[in-house]
Parts: C-alpha cells; sequence; structure tokens
C-alpha cells in the first residue's frame, strides 16, 4: 500500500536526497504463532477481531533497540484531528514510528504502554491505518527543510497560518472568456501581494469561517 504514495514526486525525492528514511515493517513478522497471526477475537465478544498486544511489542521494542524515537504515533479514527500546526510539529522530530490499525483496532495495552500521540486524518473511517499513514507522512516530508524545490512555497500553503491559498492562474490570458485578474499582470509586486491576502481572507470567510475563528 505504501509502494505508490512513496515512490512518486516529492518524497520520493526527498528519500533520494537523503533528507528522510521510511522503513516499512510488517507486523506479522513479529507473530509468535505458527500461522503469523496478528489479530484475535475480542473479549466481550461482539464482530471484528482486535491485533493483539504481543506482535506490536515486539515490534515496537525490536526498532527502538536501534534507535531512539520521539514519537509513537498511533493513526486511528478516534486520535486527535490532524492539522496543519501538527504536522508542522512532527516535521522538526528526528525519528518516528506511525503503528498502522486494522480491524477493530489495537488491544488498549498496546496503546497505554507505546503510543505517545494517537491521529485521525478525518472523521470517517478507513479500512486500515496505512492510507492515514501515508497522508501523515507526506504531510510532514514535504515541510522537511530542502525537500520542496523552491522552499517559501510550503509557507504559502493554505493552513500554513490559518488561512486560505488565494486563487492561482497560468497561461493562457483568457480560457473559455474567462479573464485572468488584472493585477497578476501589472507586475506590481505590493498590489499582487495585497490582492493575493485579501482573496485568501475572503476565501477562508466565505468556506472556512471557524478557521479565522480557531476552531478548525
Ligand atoms: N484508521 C481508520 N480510519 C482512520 C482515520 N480516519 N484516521 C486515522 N487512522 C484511521
Amino acid at each position: 500500500m505504501f509502494q505508490g504514495p512513496f515512490s512518486h514526486s516529492i518524497i520520493k525525492r526527498a528519500v533520494e536526497k537523503k533528507l528522510v528514511e521510511i522503513h516499512i515493517h510488517n507486523l506479522r513478522d513479529f507473530a509468535d504463532n505458527k500461522h503469523k497471526n496478528v489479530d484475535d477475537y475480542q473479549f466481550g465478544g461482539g464482530a471484528g477481531m482486535v491485533m493483539m498486544a504481543e506482535p506490536i511489542a515486539k515490534c515496537i521494542e525490536s526498532l527502538k533497540s536501534d534507535r531512539d524515537y520521539d514519537e509513537v504515533i498511533y493513526l486511528t479514527p478516534d486520535g486527535e484531528l490532524l492539522d496543519q500546526k501538527t504536522s508542522n510539529i512532527l516535521s522538526m522530530k528526528d525519528n518516528m514510528i506511525f503503528l498502522c490499525g486494522h480491524y477493530k483496532g489495537i488491544d488498549e495495552r498496546a496503546r497505554e504502554l507505546f503510543i505517545t500521540k494517537e491521529i485521525s486524518i478525518g472523521n470517517y473511517v478507513l479500512s486500515g491505518g496505512e492510507l492515514a499513514a501515508a497522508v501523515l507522512t507526506d504531510s510532514i516530508v514535504r515541510l522537511i527543510p530542502g525537500v520542496l524545490g523552491n522552499e517559501s512555497s510550503a509557507l504559502s500553503d493554505s493552513f500554513q497560518n490559518d488561512i486560505l491559498s488565494s486563487p492561482v492562474y497560468t497561461r493562457p490570458r483568457d480560457f473559455r472568456g474567462l479573464h485572468v485578474p488584472d493585477v497578476l499582470l501589472s507586475g506590481n509586486e505590493k498590489e499582487i501581494e495585497n490582492w493575493r491576502h485579501e482573496q485568501s481572507v475572503e476565501r477562508t470567510k466565505q468556506r472556512r469561517p471557524g478557521l479565522i475563528e480557531g476552531e478548525i
């Protein structure tokens, strides 16, 4: 599942430039039964399997025996909602483990013993934590200095200052009767900057008023 997102474009280049290392581990390699099962039935009954604490413990302990980790993050729909501020903070950490859940989730004791942070990428349920881990990875890696060609471009992203980006245009100047705003063709940097700021504020008020009020 990681092959696609991690072997293209920005993340691929970041890995090639040795700005980040990504290692993927299979919990089944840490299973202690002959079928390499990592899940079991829930105590108390109910539909859905639970990931066992033991393979998770063994995997995390084996990783920690090689290096120190700043965070052990569990991707789960009941975690704190991912936002740009969290990605910014995490982009300054050295080593992190992202644990992907499956089925009904992981045994609560594994959460208590090893997890330092729990993150959800949105109020919907995915079939596993892998896509969420890929999203989290992408949002962090692009913030590492040197990863984006033009270093300042991450700074003008939507959300970076709790504000959405202004509209952007490229050639041609006229497309199916719609024109690029004159100000962008004026060459007046100050006016362009003011226009972009006004557009950002307007867009944010219209589309995401909660961002301005700090609610997200
Ligand atoms: N695993 C399943 N759904 C998820 C979500 N929305 N965020 C993070 N991890 C998940």
